[in-house]
């Protein structure tokens, strides 16, 4: 899988290290507060898993799925919510927890969305978010990384559902990105 990606942008022990301090940042903001993570799977599962484990307040996990459609590795803007109920988050002080800010219309329609469920706030919090102009305006309040306008995958982030077992976070070489993932 390694040898699929053109270079590694960050290596396991990089994201770790800033996990570390985005928990740390999250722990204190949060400190008098229950937080209700809302973890958008599945791209979000292992970020999720690392970052929750080193936040040391009570805290409830929910998770949505969403799919927004590709075509190739770009999105097309719609998202579908795969599931009939919503969580439970009246009155609570919620975290989304996604794993890259690319066009920003899958967080844009989930923050949408969960705000008609009346939570006490909402905040956003991204691995990954690429530097480039937005189809849809929507800030993340904590950011892992920032990296240029690439495709990248593993540690959680996949192409057609492959590469989220890698434990790194490499750009995927061109060739890869084939016309046939549409
Ligand atoms: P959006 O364009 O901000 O709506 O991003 C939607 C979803 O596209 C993200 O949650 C990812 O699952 C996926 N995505 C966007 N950019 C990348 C990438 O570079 N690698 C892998 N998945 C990506
Ligand atoms: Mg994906």
């Amino acid at each position: 899988m390694q040898a699929d990606l053109e270079r590694i942008l960050f290596d396991e022990a990089t994201i770790l290290r800033r996990l570390d301090e985005i928990a740390a940042q999250i722990s204190n903001d949060y400190r008098d507060r229950e937080l209700t993570v809302i973890a958008v799977l599945n791209g979000s599962l292992v970020f999720m898993s690392d970052l929750m484990r080193r936040i040391p307040l009570p805290l409830r996990l929910d998770c949505l799925s969403v799919a927004s459609y590709h075509g190739r590795a770009e999105t097309t803007g719609e998202v579908i919510f795969k599931q009939v109920a919503l969580p439970d988050v009246v009155d609570r002080h919620i975290l989304i927890l996604d794993d890259i800010l690319d066009s920003g219309h899958t967080l844009a329609a989930i923050r949408e969305k969960l705000e008609t469920a009346k939570p006490r706030s909402i905040r956003v919090c991204v691995l990954l978010q690429k530097k480039k102009e937005r189809g849809r305006s929507i800030d993340a309040d904590y950011i892992g990384f920032e990296i240029e306008d690439e495709f990248v995958v593993g540690y959680g982030l996949d192409f057609m559902e492959r590469y989220r077992n890698l434990p790194c976070i490499g750009v995927l070489r061109k060739e890869l990105i084939t016309q046939t993932n549409s």
